[in-house]
């Protein structure tokens, strides 16, 4: 299959070098990144670096370097017009990805303005346009820039907010561009809403659970785990573009929930059950993506514990959630767990006594201690474990594995009679 191109759209910043990062991984991720650069942007980085690192010529010029006054002068080897460049890249394109974009290009696209390729692309194009915002933080908080930003807000353009921190011009604020892996994920999460996948999952419910539970030790601590949250929101966004109602029952994560996701917020393993519980009869699909806690602390204190020495908590195991949802399935819903291990060599044997300790009817295995992926990344790797086989899923985005996780989910409801009655 084709992979699925897009443009890169590269503007005069400090941060430029970190856009032939951004191709690099829109690569990783299956797409087929074409860059523009602005005139300036090529005073930072050289077209020679975007070309090599993505195997197309960067388009840098509204003007053809033959004619001298237009793209559209020397007719194609068959004899048909040239077609007119920004036109054709704006058309063919399924996204528009600006990073950096500085203060000056937000103006342009702001207002209208098309007096080089990429701004008259951006008013070309219909494809999603992404914008990563990257400069000092007084010109980020000046009124023109958030004005600026809020027009292109409000016209659907999606803004991947900078970051704080030290900033190249020695100031300390807002306005450092946002990490990659999140340019990388919001152009992701744009293009599958633009072009949503078949919509295979209308008509079902898909009760999903995510982040990581906290058991509380006293008022003011308690015991966590390391889960963000980002396998089972991806879970939740994915499903959702492919028609399912969501149910999305979250512990604590600092993420925003897809929209439109019925979203039941817990803290605890013991809440958790609860929602899972009370929730279950509406399902017809329960995935466990949570990093649920396997202890709470017996005697959690009303106050909070002063340093007075040592500290021995008495731990008591939470209940198995999962196992607990197989015994109350309602006939023909379909129940998946998650794997996370730490030990890569035993991890499908260890996914295989999970599947057959706790009945479900896939697992999804994925080894949390492999460097870039798992706990705190954007990208994850797995394998979907039934009985009867088993499918990798290579390193890829969370919500590009959630697809996959997903694809694997429809078949087996299509496929296996499911043992409503185990
Ligand atoms: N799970 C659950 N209830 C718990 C613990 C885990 O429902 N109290 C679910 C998780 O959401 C996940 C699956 O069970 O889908 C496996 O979780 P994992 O932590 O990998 O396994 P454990 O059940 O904790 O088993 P072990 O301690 O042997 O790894």
């Amino acid at each position: 299959m084709d992979r699925i191109k897009v443009t890169v759209g590269v503007c005069g910043g400090i941060a430029a070098y970190k856009a032939v990062e951004v191709v690099r991984q829109l690569q990783d991720a299956g797409l087929d990144p074409h860059v523009v650069m602005t005139d300036s942007a090529q005073r930072f980085v050289t077209p020679l670096t975007f070309a090599a690192i993505s195997g197309h010529k960067v388009i840098s010029t509204l003007w053809s370097e033959t004619a001298g006054s237009g793209p559209t002068d020397t007719p194609q080897p068959d004899g048909t017009p040239q077609p007119i460049e920004h036109i054709a890249e704006a058309q063919n394109t399924h996204a528009l990805i600006v990073v950096p974009a500085t203060a000056d290009t937000l103006a342009r696209f702001a207002h209208g303005l098309a007096d080089d390729f990429l701004t008259t692309m951006y008013l070309a194009t219909t494809a999603p346009v992404i914008v990563a915002p990257a400069m000092n933080v007084v010109m980020w908080n000046h009124p023109a820039t958030q004005a600026n930003l809020a027009t292109l807000r409000q016209r659907g353009v999606r803004i991947v907010e900078p970051g704080s921190g030290y900033l190249a011009c020695g100031m300390t604020g807002s306005g450092r561009l946002a990490e990659v892996p999140t340019i990388v994920a919001a152009a992701l999460e744009a293009i599958a809403a633009a072009a949503p996948a078949a919509a295979d999952l209308t008509g079902e419910t898909v009760l999903i659970t995510a982040g990581g539970t906290r058991e509380a030790i006293d008022p003011v601590r308690f015991l966590g785990n390391r889960s963000s949250g980002r396998m089972g929101y991806a879970l939740a966004a994915a499903a959702q573009q492919r028609g399912a109602r969501v149910i999305l029952i979250s512990a604590p994560t600092a993420l925003t929930p897809p929209p439109n996701c019925e979203v039941i917020p817990v803290t605890s393993a013991a809440e958790m059950r609860a929602a899972v519980l009370a929730q279950l009869p509406c399902a017809s699909i329960l995935i466990m993506a949570a990093a649920v806690s396997d202890f709470t602390p017996r005697h959690p204190a009303a106050q909070k514990i002063k340093r007075t020495g040592t500290l021995l908590l008495e731990l008591e195991p939470t209940e198995d959630i999962l196992h607990e949802a197989i015994a109350h399935r309602p006939p023909g819903t379909l129940i998946i767990g998650f794997a996370a291990e730490t030990d890569s060599a035993g991890l499908l044997t260890l996914a295989h006594a999970k599947l057959e300790r706790k009945g479900a009817d896939a697992i999804v295995a994925n080894d949390v201690s492999a460097p870039g992926q798992g706990f705190d990344s954007d990208r994850n790797a797995g394998t979907f474990i039934t009985r009867d086989h088993q499918v990798e899923i290579p390193a890829t985005t969370k919500l590009a594995m959630a697809h996959r996780i997903l694809d694997e989910t429809i078949t087996l409801k299509r496929h296996q009679p499911v043992s409503a009655h185990r």
